[in-house]
């Protein structure tokens, strides 16, 4: 018998207090559109944008929230801010999100993911009210195998380079403060729930950043020059943007209505089929590209990186009913049009908006 998937209620979240960190990066620009589309009393706390364009001023994302800019590393400035804002459900994004970057800036990735971590749930420790709180980290979190299997959710913490191993202590931050403030035992008296989600590598419009591969592959078909890739022989779970930030959004829901019962680790990916390797997402978008677009393999030795990388997303479709709504050549092919619409000068808030309506409605005829 087939169902509908679980979607994303605006009914739920117009209205609440919600405080976003990250809001001025890729994921959380498009939290920050979806939650205003839906009403929320949001509050972004970040650093500035980290890429110049950037989708965050490109699409307006700080009209219609309040937008503070500060740093996760700075506990007083977070604690005044959550005294101030009183939000209800906190969702923690900000990051140094990338892996060669890490290996350039090891101690201020560790600063910023491992004890922005500790420093944004010591503020929930602190403030009375927060009732939801997810805390982003990343599929390179487990320790790396190089096995063919899907992690899951119950396996080993890891991670070889800084930034894989700072996510993986991350982890192990939010189970301490879970245990030992906010355990799900004790959830009749302090009210709080807390979970941690594991998504797989996002593409959409919008992402900017230096060494990813859809930016590395927008910037130089834009340029009209072949696209030089790295690694071509490793295996990423590529998911639409959309689909971790709604399911992270079902989560804090479930949180906030459910509590303990979902206070836990989440793996959020694409089908198992939709893990490819990069040389056949490059040769995709090229073809999607047109115009000669083309691609050539950097031979050059590259600092460490995980070879083969699964989540096994079947808790979250078992027990949330969430399924991805998108399969990869339609992420391929949305990716391809937001860039596509950007460079004929069309608004990029339109597009997002549009792109959004789109997943909202394939989302509703998701069936499992
Ligand atoms: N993009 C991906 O493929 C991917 C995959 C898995 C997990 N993630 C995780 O998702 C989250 C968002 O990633 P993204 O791709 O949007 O990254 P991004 O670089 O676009 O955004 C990072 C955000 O964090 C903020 N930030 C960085 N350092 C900060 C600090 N010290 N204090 C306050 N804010 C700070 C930036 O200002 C920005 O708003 C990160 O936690 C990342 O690790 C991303």
């Amino acid at each position: 018998m087939q169902g509908n998937t679980t979607v994303v209620r605006p009914d739920f979240w117009n209205g609440k207090r919600v405080l976003l960190t990250g809001h001025t990066g890729f994921k959380g620009s498009w939290m920050s559109i979806w939650l205003k589309e839906m009403g929320a009393d949001l509050t972004g706390f970040s650093l500035t944008p980290p890429t110049s364009p950037s989708l965050f001023d490109d699409a307006r994302v700080a009209e219609g929230m309040r937008s503070i800019i500060g740093d996760v590393r700075d506990l007083s400035h977070l604690v005044s801010v959550f005294e101030e804002v009183k939000p209800e459900i906190v969702i923690h994004m900000a990051a140094q999100p990338l892996v060669r970057e890490s290996y350039k800036l090891p101690v201020d990735t560790y600063a910023i993911n491992v004890m922005g971590t500790v420093n944004l749930l010591e503020a929930v420790r602190l403030t009375p009210g927060v009732r939801s709180v997810v805390i982003v980290t990343t599929d390179k979190c487990y320790e790396n195998r190089e096995w063919f299997w899907g992690y899951r959710e119950d396996e080993a913490m890891g991670g070889y380079d800084p930034y894989s191993n700072s996510k993986g202590c991350a982890e192990l931050v939010v189970s301490s403060y879970r245990r030992s403030y906010f355990h799900p035992d004790r959830y009749a008296e302090h009210k709080v729930a807390v979970a941690s989600a594991r998504a797989g590598n996002v593409i959409g419009g919008g992402d900017w950043a230096d060494d990813r591969l859809i930016p590395d592959i927008m910037r130089a078909v834009m340029e009209g020059r072949p696209v030089h890739i790295r690694s071509p022989y490793a295996t990423r779970p590529w998911q639409h943007v959309l689909e971790p930030v709604g399911g992270y959004l079902l989560l804090a829901e479930r949180l906030y209505t459910e509590g303990a019962a979902w206070a836990e680790g989440w793996n959020i990916g694409p089908r198992s089929d939709d893990a490819r390797n990069v040389e056949s997402i490059v040769r995709s978008i090229c073809d999607n590209w047109g115009d000669g677009a083309s691609f050539e393999i950097d031979s050059a030795p590259q600092p460490h990186e995980a070879g083969y990388l699964k989540l096994d997303i079947s808790k979250i479709e078992n027990r949330m009913n969430w399924h991805p709504v998108w399969r990869l050549p339609v992420t391929l092919a949305k990716t391809v049009d937001w860039y596509k619409r950007y460079t004929a000068n069309e608004d990029p808030r339109e597009i997002c908006l549009s792109q959004l309506n789109d997943y909202i409605r394939d989302s509703k005829e998701t069936l499992y």
